[in-house]
């Protein structure tokens, strides 16, 4: 029997004692012994679930029980689920968790102490909910150099967007609805805001680079400046507006950015809807393949707990081959408006202004909007070249977004 403890009994935790119960035969098989969840760490009481009866509070007891070979910490925010993780590594026991905030900011010592204890640290889980993403892109890419990486990542924002769009829901009420569906944080300004999706960025980067940026340093802009001009304007260039995380290299430098996108319809991204989450990888044998998959939600992100849970279990034996990120210098982050993208931009203005911002940002078209307002969309030009190829025209747009191409 391999005895494991889940710290946090709340969706995640909860989803994860449904899967390992549900399908307990196969992962039985998998694993080559019953896997039984001995301890639940949380809080609270649950007198009537199933389980009720392996609840403690003092996570004293999880740590010093030799049974316990792996700890699966799904609690949410940095403390104290960045001091258990910490303290389970150094009594030996794997840790798998779903705590991108964790991962995001500690993630390069928590790797360490997994490798000087013999342990394991993995973090399916902590990007894209379920989709098969960090896995993926350190076994089957490890032969690629990644070029760069983008994509939806986060759940909750991705579904008030589109309902938003589809549905002309309010922006407060289709919050609630992601909350009760368990799709958003405890404090939900973290989706609304970018920081969730800026962890997993820097996560990702973090696999595709090396280099563990700050997650608080990354420019990050949510959705909450989102009106009406955008999505008009969106509609009109023919594609929509999407929260992306992207990451690539400028000069040997990480970029890394949250950031509302126009994404044109030619883009797959631009048909992510709801809770799905869909990143794209960019790399240089592979080129460029679409991870896409429910990126939020109970059964969904604890499918990728217990799919690092059997990964541990199974190789109980090896000796594992974590990866080894290094914090990243301040010489190591890209300035952002070195960023070469092509930008939507919507203006107010006539006919002979069009004409004016078409050719200073090597626009091929320009499309109208009711009200005399125009809309276009530049050539590639780095942030700096496209504010000062703008100011010498004297137009200030309403609005500007970086394109996914
Ligand atoms: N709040 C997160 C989201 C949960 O909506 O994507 C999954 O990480």
């Amino acid at each position: 029997m391999l005895q494991i403890a889940l710290l946090g009994f709340g969706v995640v935790g909860g989803g994860t004692a449904e899967v390992l119960l549900e399908n307990q035969k196969q992962i039985a098989a998998y694993c080559g012994d019953d896997v039984n969840i001995k301890y639940i760490l949380d809080l609270r009481e649950f007198p009537d679930h199933p389980l009720g009866d392996r609840v403690v509070h003092d996570v004293k007891i999880i740590l010093d029980d030799p049974e316990v070979v792996l700890v699966a910490e799904m609690m949410g925010g940095a403390h104290p689920a960045y001091d258990f993780t910490r303290a389970a590594l150094e009594a030996g026991k794997s840790v798998v968790t779903s705590n991108k905030e964790v991962v995001a900011t500690f993630g390069t010592e928590l790797l360490e102490l997994a490798r000087e204890h013999g342990a394991s640290y993995l973090f399916e889980a902590s990007v894209g909910g379920g989709i098969p993403i960090i896995r993926p892109m350190q076994t089957d890419l490890a032969s690629n150099e990644i070029l760069a990486v983008s994509g939806i990542l986060n759940g909750t924002t991705n579904f008030i967007l589109t309902k938003m769009k589809n549905e002309g829901a309010d922006f407060a009420d289709v919050l609630r609805l992601a909350q009760q569906k368990g799709y958003a944080e405890a404090n939900p300004t973290a989706d609304v805001e970018g920081l969730d999706a800026a962890r997993k960025i820097v996560i990702l980067a973090a696999l595709a680079f090396g280099t563990l940026l700050d997650p608080n340093k990354i420019p990050t802009t949510g959705i909450t400046g989102i009106t009406r001009d955008h999505t008009e304007t969106a509609d009109k260039l023919g594609g929509a507006v999407k929260l992306i995380g992207h990451t690539e290299k400028i000069d040997g430098k990480i970029l890394a950015l949250v950031s509302p996108y126009f994404v044109p319809a030619t883009n797959p991204i631009s048909h992510v809807d709801d809770v799905y989450n869909g990143i794209l990888v960019d790399a240089n044998m592979l080129g460029r393949a679409l991870f896409y998959g429910a990126g939020a939600g109970k059964l969904p992100t604890a499918s990728a707990v217990v799919a690092d849970i059997l990964d541990v279990l199974s190789h109980r034996k090896d000796e594992r081959r974590l990866p080894v990120w290094t914090r990243a210098a301040e010489n190591d982050v890209a300035d952002p408006t070195a960023y070469v993208c092509r930008r939507a931009y919507l203006f107010e203005g006539c006919q002979k202004c069009a004409e004016k911002a078409k050719k200073a940002l090597g626009a091929q078209d320009a499309v109208f909007l009711e009200g005399s307002r125009f809309a276009l969309i530049s050539s590639p030009l780095s942030e700096k070249a496209a504010v000062d190829a703008l100011a010498a025209t004297g137009l200030c747009p309403i609005l500007t977004l970086p394109v996914l191409d």
